[in-house]
């Protein structure tokens, strides 16, 4: 009786084994360990300890993916390499995501994303990013953004990286009431403020908030009432000699002229510091006023939206019908912050960063991982709802599509 039960036993034991198979559970565990590896890869931009890959390991094998990726973005690497790569186009004049050197705009998408603040914070958020030197490093040049940079401060310690309301880390005059997240700060104020006509900053908004081309901010039918005096028409006030403004000029300037009033009291030294007059407009709002001084003449920084009769456009923006204008640059920063659009944006940011796939895919439209239609539309509602980042980024890299699971 002892001895035949111990029989059956091993049997048992081992059809038990045959059916699951130890070596193919030995593998489903080393695959997991390896998806968890790439994965924390993939969102801190550095390598796992072997006690991380574990924990991520066993909320993989219960299916957990998310709950993993929540794991990888608690390491510092995340904010220190990943945020910073995922906005680094957005803070440069030539939109350059290899140009990631730090400046007050991207840190302040390093703090919104690091205390999971609501993320339309970096269009509208009255603080600033500040900078503590960290114990033991000093920092003789008073650069604080040059000595995070070199001395490589780990900016995802609450202690180094730090809001403020009155002490910036770079210079500037934007009062409090106007503040107005990356749009009045240095880095995307400097792309966008620094000479030129501060059209650059809707640009700015089109190409790096937006994700949309320059061709995108063409309408047929805006408004031509807001257009400048710089940009020349015939005394018809209509065709042009060669049509040309009529063909072209008009279709991106009713647009954007509509808008750049928003910013008519900012300004940028390089890509140093920036600067706000209060109820002055800029003098550089009236350069090449005689090439036609019959257009509109910015009197203080209001603007208008010149395309709400464009249904393209309000769609392509996703853009909330109740906005019809503004005055001044933070006004704005709160439309574009109510736009869809902006958050479809972020999440194909966060796709480029932690979903590798064929570079030109966005030009191309093949080769999407993530289905253009489907998936990130999805994503992007969801994210407008939750306005956390850092489950967005948690929510892509974990996809099967993206890691290849
Ligand atoms: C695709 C959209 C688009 C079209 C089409 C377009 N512009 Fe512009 N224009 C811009 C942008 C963007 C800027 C701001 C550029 C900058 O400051 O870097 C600008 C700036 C200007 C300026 C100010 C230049 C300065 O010194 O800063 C003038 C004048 C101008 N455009 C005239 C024209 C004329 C004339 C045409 C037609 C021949 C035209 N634009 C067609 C987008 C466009």
């Amino acid at each position: 009786m002892k001895r035949g039960s111990k029989l059956y036993y091993r049997i048992f034991i081992s059809a038990l084994a045959c059916l699951i198979g130890t070596s193919a559970y030995a593998e489903t565990s080393q695959k997991s360990i390896d998806l968890a590896r790439k994965l924390y890869f993939r969102l801190t931009g550095s390598a796992s300890t072997p006690k991380i890959r574990e924990e991520m390991a066993s909320y993989i094998e219960a299916g957990d993916y998310e709950k993993a990726a929540h794991l990888a973005t608690q390491g510092p690497g995340f904010i220190n390499n990943t945020i910073r790569q995922f906005s680094s186009a957005i803070h440069n004049r030539n939109q350059n995501p290899r140009a990631n050197n730090y400046s007050e705009s991207m840190l302040y998408f390093m703090l919104v994303a690091r205390e999971d603040r609501p993320f339309d914070e970096v269009l509208k958020g009255k603080d600033f990013p500040q900078i503590n030197i960290p114990a033991g490093a000093n920092c003789p040049s008073g650069n604080r953004l040059a000595c995070a940079e070199e001395g490589k401060y780990d900016l995802s310690n609450k202690d180094i990286l730090v809001s403020s309301t009155n002490n910036r880390v770079v210079g500037s005059n934007v009062p409090a009431n106007e503040a107005a997240g990356i749009f009045t700060m240095q880095g995307f104020g400097n792309a966008a403020y620094d000479m030129g006509t501060n059209r650059r900053a809707i640009q700015q908004t089109f190409n790096q908030l937006w994700c949309l081309a320059n061709e995108n901010m063409k309408s047929d039918v805006a408004v031509l009432d807001y257009i400048g005096r710089d940009v020349p028409r015939s005394s018809d006030g209509d065709q042009g000699s060669s049509g040309v403004f009529e063909k072209e000029c008009r279709k991106c300037h009713s647009v954007m002229d509509g808008l750049k009033g928003a910013f008519a009291y900012m300004d940028a030294n390089g890509s140093a510091s920036i600067s706000y007059s209060a109820n002055t407009v800029n003098p550089k709002y009236a350069r090449g006023r005689e090439a036609y001084p019959d257009g509109f003449e910015t009197r203080d920084d209001s603007w208008v939206v010149t395309f709400d009769r464009d249904p393209g456009m309000i769609a392509k923006l996703g853009w909330p019908s109740s906005v019809v204008g503004g005055k001044g640059v933070s006004t704005f920063g709160a439309a574009v912050a109510q736009t869809d659009r902006f958050y479809t944006c972020m999440v194909e940011k966060v796709i480029d960063t932690v979903c590798p796939q064929d570079p030109n895919a966005r030009d191309t439209g093949k080769n999407f991982i993530l289905h253009p239609t489907k998936v990130v539309p999805q994503i992007a509602s969801d994210f407008k709802k939750s306005k956390n980042i850092r489950s967005v980024f948690e929510k892509v890299a974990a996809r099967p599509e993206c890691l290849g699971r």
